[in-house]
């Protein structure tokens, strides 16, 4: 079969053969010849070239010695790597609600809410991640669609869909990265490790048994998250640019690497995404409040922030403090 296709490239591109010598016209190719057979032409040759009218002649690369292991790579792990990152993930985090529950706040509701996170704060976080969520669903679709996707939709539905996740996924690029950058900026402060985190992560931080270990505004957890978005989300934003402006930073064996770096750097994020999505919505009692009105209940503060919430009170001498929407318990 991939004899036939090649062939049928080979003829409807007019292609030639290159080794470290100019590129030999197709007309003088003989299709019986055993050369024909892909692994004693990628053996026999370095790359095949086609003709291109684009002005870099680099375009013109049909196949390489790479290619091949790149394409069984996506074929062979892609899927396997993707299905651990999304339903493994999945999987933990429903053995954990089963095992721990959802994780309330102890002292039950307060009669006070206290600010936490500012409008732009929360416009910042959720620009990136509506942008993050179409990245992920366009990103898994270009990995493993063909197996997922298509069987369940047909293939008119799955081109159609697909082009426009495709073009989704260049554009909302922009956005992500500028709230990448963003989240930088205005967090790092308070995302340096310390010696509080050590203390956090040897008390379970909460998650495991029932301890409430202090922390300023971001305890560890939160502190790994904003790493992996920052870093993570930095690197996938750099290899995915390589992608976007081909030929401009690499060849294409450096933009085969680059694809491979984004999509495992992207599965990671993923899976450690799903596990941040959880503990903000239903893993946890009282912390959607924190990026929704940006008001949370001041007994959920005091038992995951305690040190900042002192600190918050004393900076604002009390007006981050508001009454409860609903009574106390
Ligand atoms: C600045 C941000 C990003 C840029 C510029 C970018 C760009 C790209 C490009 C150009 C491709 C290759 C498309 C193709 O082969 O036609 C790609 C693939 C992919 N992207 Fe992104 N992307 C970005 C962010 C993300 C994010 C945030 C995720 C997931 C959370 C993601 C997940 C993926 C995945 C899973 C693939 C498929 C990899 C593969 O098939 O090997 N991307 N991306």
């Amino acid at each position: 079969m991939f004899k036939i296709l090649l062939l049928a490239l080979l003829l409807t591109t007019n292609a030639a053969i290159a080794q470290d010598r100019p590129a030999a016209p197709v007309s003088g190719f003989n299709p019986t010849q055993s050369e024909v057979q892909q692994k004693a032409l990628l053996n026999g040759f370095d790359k095949i070239l086609g003709n291109t009218t684009l002005p870099d002649s680099r375009a013109a690369t049909l196949i390489q010695p790479a290619g091949p292991a790149w394409r069984d790579y996506r074929r062979s792990w892609l899927p396997w790597i993707a299905a651990a990152a999304v339903l493994g993930m999945l999987a933990l985090l429903l053995l954990f609600f089963l095992v721990r529950g959802r994780i309330r706040i102890e002292g039950g509701r307060a009669a006070q809410t206290i600010l936490r996170f500012g409008a732009f704060e929360r416009f910042m976080h959720w620009m990136t991640a509506t942008a993050w969520c179409i990245l992920a669903l366009s990103g898994l679709n270009i990995a493993v669609g063909r197996i997922v996707l298509l069987p369940l939709v047909g293939s008119d539905a799955f081109s159609t869909l697909s082009g426009w996740l495709k073009i989704s996924h260049n554009f909302l690029a922009f956005p992500f990265t500028a709230g990448i950058i963003l989240m930088f900026l205005i967090w790092v402060r308070h995302n340096i490790p310390g010696r509080l985190d050590v203390e956090w992560i040897k008390a379970g931080g909460g998650f495991i048994g029932h301890a409430h270990p202090p922390a300023k505004k971001f305890n560890a957890g939160q502190k790994a998250i904003f790493w992996i978005v920052v870093l993570g989300g930095g690197l996938v934003a750099a290899s995915g640019f390589t992608l976007i402006f081909p030929f401009y930073f690499t060849d294409v064996s450096g933009m085969q690497i680059a694809q491979i770096a984004h999509g495992l750097l992207a599965l990671g994020m993923i899976a450690a995404m799903l596990g941040h999505i959880y503990i903000g919505s239903v893993g946890m009692e009282g912390a959607i409040d924190a990026m929704a009105s940006g008001d949370v209940d001041l007994n959920w503060a005091r038992e995951h922030h305690s040190l900042w919430v002192d600190e918050k009170i004393e900076r604002t001498r009390g007006e981050a403090l508001k009454p409860a929407a609903h009574p106390a318990e």
